[in-house]
Order: C-alpha cells, then structure tokens, then sequence
C-alpha cells in the first residue's frame, strides 16, 4: 500500500469526506483530521458540513449526534466498540423511569449519552455550555442532570441549583488523584492546574481553570505562565503542546496505576489502520432507528439554538 496517510487524503477528496476527531484521539490522528475539536464543537461543525461522509474520530454517541443532525449523509465511526463509561452509565430506560419518578422537571442531559437517553431528555448540553444551559432557565425550574453526577454537581455549585442528579461518572475523569496532582504542585509551585467538569469535586478544588476541552486549550494559549497540570484525558496535552512549543504541560495522573497520564481507552480504539479501512470499506456506519432520532433531535437543536443565541 501507498502512504497510509496519503491515501486516506486521496479517498477523502474522492469520496467528498471529512474526517472529524476529538482532542482526546491519539495526536496523529487530531493531525489527520480536517477538523479538532471538543463535544459541542463536533456537533456545530457535523450540523453545518456539506460533506457526503462524515468520519468521526471519537466516540460512538459523537457518530450518534452527526447521524442525527445530517441524516442523509453518511456517517462512520473507525471503531463501533468505541463507546462512553458515562454513556453507558446511563441507559435510556432506567432513565425513563428516573424521568417518570420525578414529573414536572426539565431533563438535561450531557451529550456524553446515547440517542435513545437523549429521547427523553429537553435539552442536551455539554461541558463547554451546560452552565449558560443552566443559567438560561428560571431559577426556580426544576430540572433533572444526567449522566454525570461529577458535571452536574459542579454546575450546582456554581449557579446555586439544586439539580436532581444521575449517578453516572466517567472512569477517566474519576480516577485522577488530589495527591498526586498536590505533590505536583510542589514540584511546580508555578504550574497552573487545568481541570475538566467531568472530575470529582475534591479534583475540581484544586483547579485553577474549570472547563471543556475546548476551554482549557483556550486557557493554556491565552494566560501567561509556562506550566500546565492537566486533569483531563491526555489527547489533548497534543494541541496544547502544538498551539504552546514553548510551554511545559504536565498529565495530571491517575490514582491506581504507576502511569503518568489518563488515557480513554474507547478513544484510543480509533487508530490510523482503522481510519483507512472505514473510508475504503465505508463501514462501520452509524444507523439511528428513526424515532429514537425524530425525538433526540429536539433536544439536540435545542442545545444548538440557545449555544447560538448565547453566542458559544
Ligand atoms: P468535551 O469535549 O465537552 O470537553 O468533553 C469531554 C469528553 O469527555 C468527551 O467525551
Ligand atoms: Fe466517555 Fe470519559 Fe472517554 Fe469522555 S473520557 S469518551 S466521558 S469514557
């Protein structure tokens, strides 16, 4: 075979593809990507290409979301096994009857979930604006959060809700260890330490930046020091180091392991081998059982109408 690399530009420019993947994707897969961004920046980005196929280099509920905004295009996925902890931590029927237990709220969920959770849900958020999400709702309003307890707990102590929680989490942003990002601090007594919403409390506490994906490359970009700590998936210590040469960023490790960083194994699933065999073979495709996705568009768009409204 030809340049694997080389080839996959080939079909792609054939075929009228465009590769989408997220930041917590091995780096030379980010580069392979015509775009790179985090949940909620996948999501405009499929809702306005003009693409035949999209190929999402992520997760399968991201191939979920593109399917069910452009459902006349193609969408594959390198590796169907590529799932969510926080996905699955929340099935959609157990979901309906927590929804059913609690009448009268408005239910948000997280776009870390299948389309069939997002069937039963108002509005779906992510990490990059569930608070303005929040925010946008009367005070008053009671509202249901799914799956992450870890989000939706940060998201009440920052906006004095008091929002009835799924106990759903993500095994990655879990695991990240106060003690362990304490004695790096010691190391560092410089270093800034970026965490994302998905983290636990005690995690969140030492932050000196909360934020999506997106919001903390931001954040190493715009502020002056040189030292990063990074309590997220580590995938996205390759932007940052792309955007920052020049500036140090240090994983944030995880707790039961004798490993430096935190890594997503269904994110690590999609390989470069696995990126050409999609496009050539077409396959794995994402299919949406039509009335699971006529309701989770709803509230898909209604997460889109009010990021734009609000300008995010
Ligand atoms: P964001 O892309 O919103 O930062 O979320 C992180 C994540 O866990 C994606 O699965
Ligand atoms: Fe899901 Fe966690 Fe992996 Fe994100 S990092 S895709 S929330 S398992």
């Amino acid at each position: 075979m030809k340049n694997i690399k080389e080839e996959i530009r080939r079909m792609c420019r054939e075929k009228n593809a465009v590769i989408m993947a997220h930041y917590y994707t091995d780096g030379e897969i980010q580069d392979m990507a015509d775009f790179v961004g985090d949940s909620l920046a996948l999501a405009q980005k499929a809702a306005t290409t003009d693409a035949d196929i999209i190929v999402m280099c992520g997760v399968h509920f991201m191939g979920e979301t593109s399917k069910i905004l452009c459902p006349d295009k193609k969408v594959l996925v390198p590796d169907l096994e590529a799932t969510c902890s926080l996905a699955e931590s929340c099935p959609a029927d157990k979901f309906a009857e927590f929804v059913a237990q609690h009448p009268g709220h408005t239910v948000i969920s997280y776009v870390n979930t299948t389309a069939a959770t997002k069937a039963v849900t108002d509005i779906v958020v992510t990490s990059s604006n569930a608070r303005e999400i929040v925010e946008s709702l009367p005070q008053d309003t009671p509202i249901i959060f799914g799956p992450d307890r870890n989000l939706g707990g940060y998201i009440n102590s920052i906006t004095g809700r008091n929002m009835l929680l799924w106990d759903g989490a993500c095994h990655v942003h879990e695991k990240f260890s106060v003690e362990k990002i304490i004695e790096l601090k010691k190391q560092y007594p410089d270093a800034k330490v970026l965490v994302h919403p998905e983290c636990k409390g005690t995690v969140v506490k030492l932050a000196d930046k909360v934020g999506s994906t997106a919001a903390l490359l931001k954040y190493s970009i715009n502020d002056s020091s040189d030292t990063f700590i990074v309590a997220t998936e580590s995938g996205i210590l390759h932007e940052m180091q792309k955007a920052c040469p020049e500036k140090t960023f240090i994983p944030a490790p995880p707790s039961d392991s004798t490993c430096a960083c935190n890594e997503c194994s269904y994110m690590k699933l999609v390989t470069m081998q696995k990126l050409y065999d999609c496009l050539k073979n077409e396959a794995p495709e994402i299919h949406v059982d039509a009335e699971v996705a006529e309701k989770a568009i709803v509230s898909i768009n209604r997460m889109l109408e009010i990021s734009e409204k609000l300008g995010l």
